[in-house]
């Protein structure tokens, strides 16, 4: 390999979130109707920009701080232009696949050199568990799957999860089949404060939840398992199987595929933080934030967000998710907008990525 790809790839850092995790159906009716206007997403893995490309915009400007994330979304540019459909979900895990390889090889024809030796280098995972599963977030769900779920379910009753089932069979099967005394057990185990702050996330972050992490969990999983229909989430498959079945995330999916594919030319990749594009003086209308508030104070994330609104066209919407910590416009912002409460609550009841404790909707008043 030459020095410089070399070079290339010490600058890089490592993947955290192979796919997206935050659910882009009801991230794109969050946005509306945005044909022919400006959008600016966090990339992350890059999905959600992707799947912005739906709502027919005149572009979307994509940020993020980690060039792996960045170099997520470039890779998957190449493969919407190399691969069709069925090739693509090969290479990103949804399918099981022997020739991962020569898929990326392929998707990663056309790319920089920066990006082809970042991912060149990640051959064999992504050989294991497709270009969607080699991130740190993956990694953590994986130990859950291999490791202890198995002490839990059968093989067979994590197949029984995702038959289709009416509302009330679902409770019936969650309250007899799914949610059992050793799942429970397990949960909490998984989900202690001590486990979640040693392998993924800041103790802190459980401050602002009510109950325990795992109690908190055990009310999103009961969303996931009953309100809404395991079937059609993709989220919760991947987690409990580590591949996909019959739904897919938005961009993912065989009816947006070729509408994508023809529109990559309109993103605008811009490798760097969401402060740097609000300071450019140009106006969007509308904000895919991901949950990046989450990751500040709340001193910082008060002067983000103005800084966000003063970049912000008339009618924009904000639209971002809350884990674990408490963000929404912060009083001193309140009169510059409204937040569409009917709106969220309708798309509340309808997240398939089912972890999530807030989702909101602000709208920039004209
Ligand atoms: C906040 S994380 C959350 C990921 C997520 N929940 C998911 O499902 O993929 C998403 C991305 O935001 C990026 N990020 C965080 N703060 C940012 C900022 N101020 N500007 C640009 N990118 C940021 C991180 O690098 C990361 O790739």
């Amino acid at each position: 390999m030459p020095q410089s790809e070399i070079e290339a790839r010490a600058a890089f850092d490592h993947i955290r979130y192979a796919q997206l995790w935050e659910d882009a159906d009801v991230l794109t009716q969050a946005l509306g109707d945005r044909a022919g206007d400006t959008l600016v997403s966090i990339c992350s893995a890059g999905d959600n920009a992707l799947a912005m490309l739906v709502l027919d915009p005149a572009k979307v400007v994509v940020v993020d701080l980690s060039p792996a994330q960045i170099a997520c979304l470039r890779l998957r540019i190449g493969a919407y232009r190399a691969l069709d459909h069925e090739a693509f979900l090969e290479l990103a895990g949804s399918r099981p696949s022997d020739r991962r390889a020569e898929l990326l090889t392929r998707a990663l024809a056309d790319t920089d050199p920066e990006t082809r030796a970042f991912w060149m280098a990640l051959t064999h995972e992504v050989e294991a568990h497709g270009i969607g599963g080699v991130g740190k977030f993956e990694r953590y769900f994986r130990i859950f799957r291999t490791w202890m779920l198995p002490l839990v379910h059968s093989r067979s009753t994590i197949r029984d999860i995702f038959e289709p089932r009416s509302q009330a069979e679902r409770a019936a099967f969650f309250e007899t089949r799914f949610d059992t005394v050793r799942w429970r057990l397990l949960l909490n185990l998984f989900f202690s404060r001590f486990v979640m702050g040693r392998m993924g996330r800041d103790k802190a972050f459980f401050d602002y939840v009510e109950g325990s992490p795992a109690q908190h969990v055990a009310r999103r999983i009961r969303h996931a398992a009953v309100d809404t229909d395991p079937s059609r989430n993709p989220y919760l498959h991947w987690i409990m199987t580590g591949t996909h079945g019959a739904a897919l995330p938005m961009a993912w999916r065989a009816e947006h595929y070729e509408v994508i594919r023809s529109r990559l030319d309109r993103l605008d990749i811009r490798p760097g933080s969401l402060e740097a594009f609000v300071s450019t003086g140009e106006k969007a209308h509308g904000f895919n934030l991901s949950d990046i508030f989450e990751y500040m104070s709340p001193e910082v994330f008060e002067e983000v967000y103005g800084s966000i609104l003063s970049a912000a066209a008339p009618g924009a919407r904000l639209v971002y998710w809350n884990m674990m910590a408490p963000r929404r416009v912060p009083a001193r912002f309140a009169p510059e907008v409204t937040t569409l409460t009917d709106l969220e609550t309708r798309l509340k009841a309808q997240d398939m990525a089912f972890f999530y404790s807030d989702f909101v909707v602000e709208e920039v008043r004209g």
